[in-house]
């Protein structure tokens, strides 16, 4: 199963096992990983799922669609070059090892 490596605003860092097909946002979720919120279920609307993506990664990861790049501009805390939407990364083999940086806020 691929890990996604969760590292928080302070710098603490947490290895999460997240089975392929399931998203960043709900792996942080199911495994109590603070710093994602989650609130509108991965429909990309509430955009609390936020993360800053490891820009040695970002190529790696599908590009941003639509209704995510909406929510981008909405998001709470700075938007950044690697900013995404953790509900619309689903986990697959070539991400094992996916770091995601969460905002210091997500509301
Ligand atoms: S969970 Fe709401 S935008 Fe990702």
């Amino acid at each position: 199963m691929p890990s996604v490596i969760y590292v928080s605003s302070n710098g603490s860092r947490k290895s999460v096992a997240v089975e392929v097909g399931v998203s960043v946002m709900a792996g942080a979720v199911e495994h109590g990983v603070d710093g994602i919120v989650g609130q509108c279920g991965g429909n990309a609307i509430c955009g609390t799922c936020h993360v800053y993506v490891n820009p040695d990664q970002l190529s790696l990861l599908e590009p941003i669609a639509d209704d995510e790049a909406a929510t981008l501009e909405i998001v709470a805390a700075e938007r950044r070059p690697n900013s995404r939407l953790g509900c619309q990364i689903a986990m697959k083999p070539e991400l094992d090892g996916l770091i995601v940086e969460m905002p210091e806020y997500q509301l």
